[in-house]
């Protein structure tokens, strides 16, 4: 039997709040063993509690915490203290999603940079692995990326929904960074993301639904949930003539490894 990690998903978003319970045990019974969930405190409707309450009440979900950077103008005193309360939580194992956001620009550039920064910084020093979230700002992270490795500040973690070039996923390979891939692989009009899918060293390799947005084709377009993500695990398999039981073994690897050492 298949066992496969969603490393990266919305579980707690309203989109699940009529049918949770239902989602959930779909995702299991498609061999969806284990899930990490992602919380924000800035967001519109903060979702801390109701994340952290279902990973409690469910032994195979995990947490992350972070500011997303279209929040980033909402980073406080007050934020900050209450991400290093959650962080602190036992079933909490990756800082994020942090990262920069050029697309939407919801908040400006330059303060997205600076919580980008001090959120790195501070899972650097409590030695929590980041999730980062990297839309048209590949340059910018780039630069900052290097000048921490550069000053051996640089913390491990995990380039989520990556949908940029092979070329760019080298710079963050080299940077240590283990590279996940969502729904958008089996997107028809994504040919350099089959080039990244194929390229990534094996044990550098995870994916995520980051539902609900992304379903894989041939749900594209509906509500995305973590049981969906066969399709993009079957997609990885077919880009890389692995036998899924080989690729299923090796993800689960790289999943553990980073989310529950
Ligand atoms: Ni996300």
């Amino acid at each position: 039997m298949i066992q496969l990690f969603d490393t990266h998903c919305h579980i707690a978003d309203s989109a699940f709040d009529e049918d949770r319970a239902q989602m959930i045990e779909r995702f299991r019974e498609a061999g969806v063993a284990r899930a990490l969930v992602v919380a924000d405190p800035c967001e519109e409707s903060p979702n801390q509690e109701k994340v952290f309450a279902l990973a409690d009440a469910y032994d195979f979900l995990y947490a992350a915490i972070g500011v997303h950077p279209h929040n980033a103008s909402g980073y406080t005193d007050e934020i900050e203290s209450l991400l290093l309360e959650y962080i602190r939580k036992p079933k909490c194992r990756l800082w994020g999603e942090i990262g920069l956001d050029y697309h939407y620009d919801l908040s400006p550039r330059e303060i997205q940079r600076e919580i980008f920064d001090r959120q790195l910084d501070l899972a650097f020093e409590m030695q929590m692995p980041v999730q980062l979230h990297i839309r048209e700002a590949h340059g910018d992270c780039m630069d900052m990326l290097r000048t921490r490795a550069k000053n051996g500040r640089m913390p491990r973690g995990i380039m989520h929904c990556y949908t940029g070039s092979w070329e760019a996923a080298k710079v963050y390979l080299d940077l240590g960074l283990m590279i996940s891939l969502s729904g958008a692989v089996t997107f028809k009009n994504a040919p350099k993301l089959a080039e990244v899918a194929q390229n990534i060293p094996l044990d550098r390799l995870l994916i995520e639904t980051d539902c609900p947005y992304m379903a894989p084709v041939p749900l594209r377009g509906r509500r995305n949930e973590p049981a969906f993500i066969v399709h993009t695990f079957e997609k990885v398999a077919l880009l890389r003539e692995m036998e899924p039981e080989a690729l299923a073994e090796q993800l689960w690897r790289n999943s553990t490894a980073i989310i529950h050492p």
